[in-house]
């Protein structure tokens, strides 16, 4: 093990914080990340689509929330490296007042998070170092930022496929979803082997040797059991890239090219 001078980074096997970023075309990441993310790229060429089209589904995502849903706090879990349009800047965008609150138990997450606390004068901008395996201390943690008896989006986007048992994956999401109340929302992505992704599944085992946390990919069936109980918003599980796309690409009507990554929003009754 490598630690630099934080004491907890390890720069001798590649993260997935750190090679999402990398796929992003960001600079937070070190040469393992890069040569990771470069073999993973060959086997699969897609996956640089993918995080793109996650990062602007979430963009989408937030912009209806916080727009016409009227949403005014969000808990982003399994935040990912600072990039452009994190989702306290596209929430206060839209309301400066509005409440966000990152999660994340990647130290350089954590490294990181000062460039993410600046948000607007009037809403919030907090982040959380802590794990997704234990949703009752991101609840209590959570408490004292946002008002849990007023709507919270609740956002888990690329992560659940790091949660690799699928019952403990359902658990978590409804301990979230029970801790905030109706009309709240959650948003999720997750990776599929059902639609299409040349190598996705070769390249998920290549990581799965090389690289950490391990990951898993779910069925369509397996996503919507995320979504028990909520209400499905328009048009349903997608690709993330077909989930309303924008205006100027239906005008043509021309539809996004699909990724093999779902994507959905729901609301809480
Ligand atoms: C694929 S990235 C997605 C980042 C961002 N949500 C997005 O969609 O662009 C997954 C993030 O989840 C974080 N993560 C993975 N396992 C986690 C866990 N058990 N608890 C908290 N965060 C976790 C990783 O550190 C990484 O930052």
């Amino acid at each position: 093990m490598t630690p630099d001078s934080t004491g907890r980074i390890r720069t001798d096997i590649a993260h997935n914080a750190r090679v999402w970023n990398y796929w992003l075309g960001g600079k937070d990441n070190y040469p393992v990340d890069r040569e990771v993310g470069d073999q993973v790229v060959a086997m699969y060429p897609s996956i640089g689509e993918v995080a793109r089209a996650d990062r602007a589904f979430l963009g989408r995502a937030v912009t209806y929330l916080a727009g016409e849903a009227g949403v005014r706090q969000f808990l982003d879990v399994g935040t990912g490296l600072p990039t452009v349009d994190n989702t306290h800047e596209v929430a206060q965008r839209i309301a400066p007042d509005a409440r966000v609150v990152y999660v994340d138990n990647d130290p350089i997450v954590l490294t990181h998070a000062r460039a993410l606390l600046t948000g607007s004068p009037e809403g919030v901008t907090e982040y959380i170092d802590a794990d997704a395996h234990r949703p009752d201390r991101i609840v209590e943690a959570v408490r004292p930022i946002l008002d849990l008896d007023r709507p919270v989006a609740v956002m888990m986007l690329g992560i659940l496929n790091f949660v690799l048992d699928t019952d403990e994956a359902r658990s978590i999401v409804r301990t979230l979803m029970a801790a905030v109340p109706s009309g709240s929302h959650l948003v999720l992505t997750h990776p599929t082997l059902e639609l299409g992704g040349e190598g996705n599944a070769e390249a998920m085992e290549f990581w799965n040797k090389n690289a950490t946390p391990p990951i898993t990919a779910r069925s369509r069936a397996e996503f919507a059991s995320f979504l028990d109980g909520l209400e499905v918003l328009e048009p349903g599980i997608v690709s993330c890239a077909r989930w309303r796309p924008p205006a100027a690409d239906a005008a043509e009507g021309a539809d996004a090219a699909e990724v093999a990554q779902f994507g959905a929003v729901a609301r809480k009754p």
